[in-house]
């Protein structure tokens, strides 16, 4: 057995769900326990088990059959410790940030494995900071982790979400309808994007893009004139008008607060309002989030999870495990926090949108 600078490390996933978890959990402890020897403790809930100290030492026998299961086997919660507001005296630092460099102490950790998002792992960056050992893996169905070309959880939420376009399409036709479909995605508009394109979608709203509903109603007014009968429309959740896009962050946020439904919704009503054309709504919701993994977020997150066990073994610390042109690399964890990666103004599958004819509403 290769000798490894990691005794104990820690687990634990965080932020919201995404197909893939269990699969990175059964490729770092697999790979921690039986190539390098080293004993994994999971922590349950996210940063949550780790402030509460809630743990179990991970056995062999919880990795059996959880490659095609949805969700994540440690729980997860969205605990964010550097924004706790209870400060504790005498070291002037959150609670909970305090909380959880005690549990890591306690539970004798070399480092600490964190399975999660931009909060996740910009968390995980401070911790490094505060002198914490920490390897970070990017998982999202959202795909906007910076420094990795694609995180795991995207690919699942994709053929979902395409699935779901190609389900409206007969009922679009059948009905001579827009159907707008609204997938998930508040600050980036990978999924929107790809499963737009993936599904044929006439019109793809994203929040990198700021739509004007002129430019949609004069599309597919266009289409009816030239016999299509039916369209559809591909909404992210962070989709914005280009007059939001002129507003301060605050006043943007406040406008908002009047809209008792989600964007889908009006994206449909001003369209109808537009065009006259009968409109109706799907909201994708979390079932792009549930459900069985697809093969290749498992091969991607197994990769992974066994890339990171590798690094728990070289001491590797303060990195986060990514793909960046076809290979798995660390990259450090300082350059991931605080940054989202959105979809760039010259990216190739903007061009392929709009030479298939798709409308992305500028
Ligand atoms: O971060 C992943 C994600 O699914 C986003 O696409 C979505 O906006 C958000 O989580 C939903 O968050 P919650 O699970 O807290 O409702």
């Amino acid at each position: 057995m290769p000798t490894s600078k990691t005794r104990t490390c820690g687990i634990l996933t965080s932020g919201g769900d995404a197909p893939g978890l269990n699969a990175a959990i059964r490729g770092v402890a697999r790979a921690a326990m039986d190539v390098y020897g080293i004993r994994v403790i999971g922590i349950e809930n996210g940063y949550r088990g780790l402030i509460e100290n809630r743990s179990r030492v991970l056995q062999p026998t919880e990795f059996s059959g959880i490659l095609a299961r949805g969700g994540t086997i440690l729980g997860t919660s969205r605990e964010k410790p550097f924004k706790d507001k209870n400060w504790c005296s005498g070291n002037g630092e959150p609670c909970a940030v305090g909380m959880i460099k005690e549990t890591y102490r306690k539970l004798g950790l070399d480092c600490l494995v964190v399975l999660g998002g931009n909060g996740t792992n910009t968390t995980g960056s401070l911790l490094a900071k505060e002198g914490l050992n920490v390897i970070g893996l990017p998982k999202t169905i959202d795909n906007d982790i910076a420094e990795t070309d694609v995180t795991f959880g995207f690919h699942t939420a994709l053929t979902v979400a395409t699935d779901g376009i190609d389900r409206l399409h007969s009922t679009a036709s059948s009905h001579n309808r827009v159907m707008v479909i609204e997938v998930m995605g508040h600050k980036a508009g990978w999924l929107g994007l790809y499963s737009g394109v993936a599904g044929g979608g006439d019109v793809i709203l994203i929040p990198e893009i700021p739509y004007r509903i002129e430019s949609i109603a004069a599309h597919l007014e266009k289409r009816a004139r030239d016999g299509k009968t039916f369209s559809i429309v591909i909404v992210a959740e962070g989709a914005l008008s280009a007059d939001e896009a002129l507003m301060e962050r605050k006043a943007f946020k406040k406008s908002r607060e009047h809209m008792s439904l989600s964007i889908g919704y009006r994206v449909a009503r001003e369209i109808e309002a537009a065009t006259g054309i009968e409109s109706r709504v799907t909201v994708l919701g979390y079932l792009q989030r549930g459900g069985t993994p697809v093969a290749y977020d498992r091969v991607l997150a197994s990769q992974f999870g066994t890339a990171a066990a590798a690094m728990l073994a070289n001491g590797d610390y303060g990195k986060m495990v990514a793909l960046r042109d076809n290979e798995v690399v660390g990259v450090p964890l300082d350059l991931v926090a605080g940054r989202i990666k959105t979809v760039p103004a010259g990216h190739r599958m903007l061009a392929t949108a709009r030479d298939v004819g798709t409308c992305l509403g500028d």
